[in-house]
């Protein structure tokens, strides 16, 4: 397993806020390469089996409804323990809980629009990467 992948998405919120550039800056400063990135828009059947996880959570619908409802940026990131250290750069799921100067912090709205994902294990940055990228698009 390869521990020095992440997976990201820029979330519809921060994306109608503006944050694209913002936010891929921050990752950029933190010394994460971009592996592969790209603009899209998930379908209700993508956002359902991308957060297969969740599907019990009282939050699944809601959190479906959101994810669906705009453009997103998905990236796969690169860097040493790049699963800890992307989640010490994003902060807490609550943006009100988050650190200072942590991208949730920085550009969250709430709970649940909180600017971006982060993965949570270097396999499921794998699953998660391979979902929406395929291996001649990462470089
Ligand atoms: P993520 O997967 O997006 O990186 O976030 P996370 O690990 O910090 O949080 P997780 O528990 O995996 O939840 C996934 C996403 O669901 C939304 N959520 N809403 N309303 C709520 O109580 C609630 N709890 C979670 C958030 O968008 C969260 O990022
Ligand atoms: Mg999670």
């Amino acid at each position: 397993m390869d521990k020095n992948i992440t997976f990201t998405i820029i979330k519809p919120s921060a994306v109608e806020d503006g944050f694209i550039g913002p936010i891929l800056a921050k990752i950029n400063e933190a010394g994460f390469r971009i592996a592969a990135l790209k603009f899209t828009h998930l379908t209700e059947k993508d956002a359902q089996q991308f957060y297969a996880v969740h599907s019990e959570r009282p939050f699944f619908n809601s959190l479906v409804s959101f994810m669906t409802s705009g453009p997103i940026v998905v990236a796969t990131l690169e860097k040493e323990n790049a699963v800890e250290e992307f989640r010490k750069l994003i902060g807490a799921t609550n943006p009100k809980d988050a650190a200072e100067g942590t991208i949730r912090k920085l550009y969250g709205r709430d709970m649940e629009a909180n600017a971006v994902h982060g993965s949570d294990s270097p396999e499921n940055a794998a699953i998660e990467s391979d979902f929406f990228f395929s291996k001649r698009e990462r470089f």
